[in-house]
């Protein structure tokens, strides 16, 4: 099936934005769509030579703000298959589903309440449009707003009706309300549509020979109910003490309906997941506690706040008593990037009905068993990699009226860290070049790199985000120094080759990242 979806749905301000990534991605060995020879599979993508580096490098900065700076987190790695029934007791078998309408004349399939926000937010914006045209401050009440332009009010009115709705599980309704604000297929540009069903994400599979005998079994669509059924194993193992957390990386799996926007929303990804064990009662000052530590994180990377903000779950899940995610602000706009959630003591509770087996913690200073209740921080890898690219991916026109493109990453997550290249081939240049590369590439991921002339070299190595290129040249030979050329100011200057580690590991090292991190 090949892999239309970027092109058919972006909204057209950001199609170029992202489309740019997508290419940029795919030139410069960062990620390829799936099994590409065979035209793709939709929405599963492999990562390339330079990706799989950033990508490691984005998981490192995670797992160690998460397991080596605190004490009370220790690690995990469950397995990707789990026993059938967990699924049961969490709830994914009964309720891990989409709202799914299909376009009778495209065939193309949807997802209902997707369609639904898209037309609010459109007629929103069409209001507003008209709104400041007619001068009024769109930070006014709705109900002005409303009153004021037609098409507000009509996408106002749609909210609350798509809110009961989604609060009663009435898809009947939702179809009602596609047919009466008149939702038209986009490749089709019928109003010809099915009924709405629900349609479970979880991929199932068989495991054993005989088909029989065979278990269904589904492959896990959240990393962290692999951490609640070991709650009790790591707890003894690692000698916890409540409130401690449980830290995982790892792949998840869901039969995304509609599955598009590049890594945005994909149909086998990573997560990075911690549970956080607390006692009952203190949970919503964690909540308030790892709310704070993860937005700090974000920020490490230098990102500027105002691409990064909280949004409130107005409606929260049956077992949630606080739940925020954090968003970024994509070429996409606004769209949630990790989501931390106050999931009481749900999962636990859950898994000891279904399993027969006590899940509780004896509290010594308490003197008391109960079931811990759980804050989790759970965030996208893929997603976290999208965003790094989106805020660092630059086109620069230089002084000299070139142009240049530039990935301007935090230099602890540059998938090679330092480039050594002769500034020609001959002369014994490449042989010391091939020397400072072997003595120095213990320090960090070092290039080497020969062909081409040194400003395509250069450039090579902006766009895949090289902190620093190393050019040896005839001086080199006399008195054992070579230039150093920073990323981002393009500035260069010429240092002792004694110097080069002490000078650039400062600014690689994951530890300064981390530091700024937790300050
Ligand atoms: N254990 C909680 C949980 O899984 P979620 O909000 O469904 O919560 C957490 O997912 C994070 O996983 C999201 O914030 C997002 O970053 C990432 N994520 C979820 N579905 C994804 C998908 N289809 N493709 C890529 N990342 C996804």
């Amino acid at each position: 099936m090949p892999n239309e979806d970027i092109v058919l749905y972006l909204p057209i301000m950001a199609e170029a934005d992202l489309q740019k990534i997508v290419s940029h991605c795919k030139e410069y060995g960062f990620i390829f769509p799936s099994s590409e020879i065979y035209d793709n599979l939709g929405a599963v993508y492999d990562y390339g030579p330079f990706g799989v580096e950033l990508k490691n490098h984005i998981k490192e900065y995670w797992w160690k703000s998460m397991v080596q700076l605190h004490e009370n987190i220790v690690g995990l790695d469950s397995a990707i298959f789990m026993h059938p029934t967990t699924w049961k007791a969490s709830g994914h078998v009964d309720s891990f589903s989409d709202p799914l309408i299909d376009n009778k004349d495209s065939k193309k399939r949807y997802r209902a309440d997707v369609l639904l926000e898209e037309k609010i937010d459109k007629l929103k914006e069409k209001g507003e449009k008209e709104l400041t045209k007619k001068g009024i401050d769109l930070s006014s009440p709705e109900e002005d707003k409303a009153k004021a332009s037609r098409d507000y009010a009509k996408g106002v009115a749609l909210e609350q009706e798509y809110g009961k709705a989604a609060e009663a599980a009435d898809f009947k309704r939702y179809k009602e309300l596609i047919e009466e604000y008149e939702i038209a297929c986009e490749v089709s540009g019928s109003r010809n549509w099915t009924d709405v069903r629900q349609f479970n994400l979880m991929f199932a599979t068989k495991m054993g020979a005989l088909d029989e005998a065979a278990t269904d079994l589904y492959l896990r669509p959240e990393t962290a109910q692999g951490i609640f059924v070991n709650f009790l194993n790591v707890q003894k193992t690692a000698r916890m003490k409540v409130p401690f957390g449980i830290a995982q990386i790892g792949k998840a799996f869901r039969n995304e309906i509609v599955a598009r926007q590049f890594i945005f929303r994909m149909r086998e990804f990573e997560q990075m997941e911690m549970q956080f064990f607390v006692r009952p009662g203190t949970e919503l000052e964690w909540f308030k506690t790892w709310k704070e530590t993860r937005m700090n994180w974000h920020l490490a990377l230098g990102t500027p706040q105002e691409n990064l903000r909280f949004h409130v779950h107005e409606k929260l899940a049956h077992y949630a008593n606080a739940a925020e995610d954090i968003q970024f602000k994509f070429p996409i706009g606004f769209k949630e990037l990790e989501g931390i959630h106050s999931r009481t003591d749900f999962d636990l509770t859950e898994h000891q009905k279904f399993s027969g087996k006590k899940l509780q913690y004896f509290d010594s200073e308490l003197n008391q068993n109960y079931v811990p209740y759980v804050i989790e921080t759970s965030i996208g890898l893929d997603r976290m990699f999208l965003r790094v690219l989106s805020e660092c991916l630059k086109d620069e026109t230089l002084e000299n009226g070139e142009t240049r493109t530039v990935l301007k990453l935090p230099p602890a997550l540059a998938p090679i860290k330092v480039a050594v290249l002769p500034l020609v081939k001959k002369d014994g240049l490449a042989e010391k070049a091939r020397e400072i590369f072997d003595t120095l590439k213990f320090t960090g991921r070092f290039f080497y790199e020969e062909k081409d002339t040194i400003g395509k070299r250069y450039r090579r190595m902006d766009a895949i985000g090289t902190p620093y290129c190393i050019t040896v040249d005839h001086q080199t030979l006399e008195d054992n120094t070579v230039t150093i050329r920073e990323r981002d100011s393009m500035s260069q200057e010429r240092i002792a080759i004694a110097d080069i580690e002490k000078t650039v590991g400062v600014k690689i090292d994951m530890n300064n990242l981390l530091r700024k991190a937790i300050a």
